[in-house]
């Protein structure tokens, strides 16, 4: 049979990800991440900066295309899948990009429109009643006009959230969703990203490297090595985990510093 056909034993995962690899230049990025995202849960993925998080990240939704290994969203590998058949994925799973990448011409509500009219909506009421329910979700009721360069760092992000969610997805990934705003702004963002859970049963998938955060938003918490999952395990897990890898990043100790400094 297929891998494709497979009803691998995913038990209910709405991501599945195994042995994924992929190098960029002479770099190996990914060296076999497995992982496991729940339908409902929050999955928050730490690790250093320039580690590999953002490109996971990206290959969950098929922008990028690994070397070897499996994604599994809600039961089909979408490795190798068509762009179409990725609009479908992308539907499901929607993303917020660490930027927020929004369009600075179009004004608040064109840009959380723009995946509607992307999938063909072109009922100009039907999507202005979609976009008013995503911006009172995001709480951002009657912004609908205002440009992007008029909005604080902390309303852009949530924007970037409107986006994401206005086609209904089952689950949202986050890259970097509260850097560069300061701790009130990404406690409400934090907040939001939970909200979003209680209200719709939202499975997400955080990448950050702000711990309080990672903390204050994940059920589970993995952690990206070189390469790999290193950790996987709950919030509390992570806090009394006394791996000296783990200390070294929780501590916000520079891997440049050896261990043999302790054996020694
Ligand atoms: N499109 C790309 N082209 C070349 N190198 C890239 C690209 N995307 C990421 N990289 C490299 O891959 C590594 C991991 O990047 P990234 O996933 O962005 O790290 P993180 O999100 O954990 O900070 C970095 O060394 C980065 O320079
Ligand atoms: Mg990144």
């Amino acid at each position: 049979m297929p891998i494709n056909d497979q009803p691998v034993t995913l038990n209910g995962a709405m991501i599945a990800v195994r042995d994924l690899r992929k190098a960029i230049g002479d770099e190996q990025i990914l060296r076999g991440v497995d992982l496991d995202v729940a339908v409902g849960e929050t999955l928050v993925i730490i690790g250093r900066s320039g580690g590999g998080k953002s490109v996971l990240l990206k290959h969950l939704i098929g922008l990028m295309q690994p070397d070897a290994g499996e994604i599994w969203v809600s039961g089909k590998n979408i490795i190798g899948m068509s762009e179409r058949q990725l609009t479908n994925i992308r539907q499901k799973v929607g993303i917020l990009f660490q930027s927020g990448a929004l369009f600075d011409s179009m004004t608040v509500e064109e840009n959380i429109a723009f995946p509607l009219r992307e999938a063909g909506m072109h009922d100009v009421r039907a999507m202005r009643a979609r976009v008013n329910e995503v911006l009172e979700v995001v709480e951002l009721q009657g912004e609908n006009a205002k440009m992007p360069e008029s909005l604080s760092g902390g309303m852009r992000k949530r924007v970037g959230l409107a986006r994401a969610i206005i086609r209904q997805p089952s689950c949202v990934l986050y890259d970097e969703p509260t850097s560069g705003l300061d701790p009130v702004v990404s406690d409400s963002i934090n907040h939001l990203i939970r909200r979003l859970q209680e209200r719709f049963q939202m499975t997400s998938v955080v990448v950050t490297h702000d711990m309080k955060s990672a903390m204050q938003v994940g059920d589970r918490i993995a952690y990206l090595h070189e390469g790999r999952i290193y950790f996987d395990g709950t919030p509390a897990e992570l806090q009394q985990c006394d791996d000296p890898i783990i200390q070294d990043f929780l501590l916000g100790r520079s891997e440049a510093a050896p261990h043999q400094d302790r054996a020694g």
